[in-house]
C-alpha cells in the first residue's frame, strides 16, 4: 500500500512509539489521526498537521467517535496502528501479598481489549473502500510476549494475547482485503523509559545484543511503515529488538 496517499489513525499517538508513528507517517504524506486519552496531546498531533481525538481505547463509544471523527477529517481509514498502552510491574506474590486483581485486569483491558475494540471498528471502516486491499492493521506486542520478566505476567499476558492473535485476524479480514500484523519491540527510549535513571537505561542497554543502546521511536516508526509499504506481509509478529533476549 503507497503510505503517501494514506489516511491513518494511531491510538497512543500522543507519546513514545505512537507519536513517532505519526509523525513518519506524515513525513511520507499520509494524512493521520490521533487518538489518545491525553488530551495535552492534541498540541503534538497540530504541530506535525495530525488531527486527534481525546480517545479512550478501552470504550466503544469513544472509539467509534473518534473513529467518525478520524473519518470526516480525512474521508475514510485505510491503516489503524495501536500504540495505546500501559505496563505494570507487579509479582504474582509479592511481598504485599497476592497480584492486584485490578491491576492485571486493567492491563488486559487496555493493552489487549483496547487494541481489539480500535481494530475491529477500523476494519469496519477500512472494509467500506471497496478496493482488493482496504487496509493495513499493525498491533504492538512486546518480546515480553515471548520472554516475560518476573512482574511482568500480567503485561506478558497482554502482549502475548497480541501476538496470538495475529494470525486469526489475518484469516479472519482476508475476506475484506486486510492485512493484519504486530510489532514486538525489544526496550525502546520512549518518555516511560527516559524518566528512568541513566544507570537503569545503561544496564537495560547492556542486555541488548547488537547495537548496545535502546531502540529509537523512530526505528519502530519505519517498522511500521515497512509493514504498511510490503503487500505480502500479513498474519505476522516482527520482533523489533537488537536480537535482546530477556533471562
Ligand atoms: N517503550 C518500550 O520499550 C516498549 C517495548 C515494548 C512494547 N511497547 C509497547 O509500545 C506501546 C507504546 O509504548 P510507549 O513506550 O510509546 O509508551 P508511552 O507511555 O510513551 O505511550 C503510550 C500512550 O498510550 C496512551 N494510552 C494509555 N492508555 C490509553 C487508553 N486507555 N486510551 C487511549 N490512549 C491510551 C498514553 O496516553 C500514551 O500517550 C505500548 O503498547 C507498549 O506496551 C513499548
Amino acid at each position: 500500500m503507497d503510505l503517501s496517499n494514506c489516511r491513518a489513525v494511531v491510538t497512543g499517538g500522543a507519546s513514545g512509539l505512537g507519536a513517532a508513528t505519526a509523525a513518519h507517517f506524515r513525513d511520507l504524506g499520509a494524512q493521520v489521526t490521533v487518538l489518545d486519552r491525553d488530551p495535552a496531546g492534541a498540541e503534538g498531533a497540530a504541530a506535525i498537521g495530525a488531527h486527534y481525538a481525546v480517545t479512550d481505547v478501552t470504550d466503544e463509544a469513544s472509539v467509534t467517535a473518534a473513529l467518525d471523527h478520524a473519518v470526516a477529517r480525512m474521508g475514510g481509514i485505510d491503516v489503524c496502528v495501536n500504540c495505546a498502552g500501559v505496563v505494570v510491574g507487579e509479582k504474582t506474590l509479592g511481598r504485599d501479598g497476592p497480584h492486584r486483581l485490578d491491576s492485571f485486569r486493567r492491563t488486559i483491558e487496555v493493552n489487549l481489549i483496547g487494541s481489539f475494540n480500535v481494530l475491529r471498528l477500523a476494519a469496519e471502516r477500512m472494509a467500506a473502500n471497496g478496493r482488493a486491499q482496504n487496509g493495513v492493521i499493525v498491533n504492538t506486542a512486546s518480546i515480553a510476549a515471548f520472554d516475560g520478566q518476573k512482574g511482568q505476567a500480567a503485561y506478558a499476558a497482554s502482549k502475548a494475547a497480541i501476538a496470538g492473535m495475529t494470525l486469526p485476524l489475518a484469516r479472519d479480514l482476508a475476506g475484506q482485503g486486510i492485512r493484519v500484523c504486530a510489532i514486538a519491540p525489544g526496550i525502546f527510549g520512549t518518555p516511560m523509559l527516559k524518566g528512568l535513571p541513566a544507570e537503569v537505561q545503561d544496564s537495560l542497554a547492556a542486555e541488548v545484543t547488537f547495537p548496545k543502546r535502546l531502540g529509537d521511536p523512530t526505528e519502530f516508526a519505519r517498522t511500521c511503515a515497512f509493514i504498511v509499504q510490503n503487500d505480502y506481509l500479513n498474519g505476522e509478529t516482527i520482533r523489533v529488538d537488537g536480537a535482546l533476549r530477556m533471562r
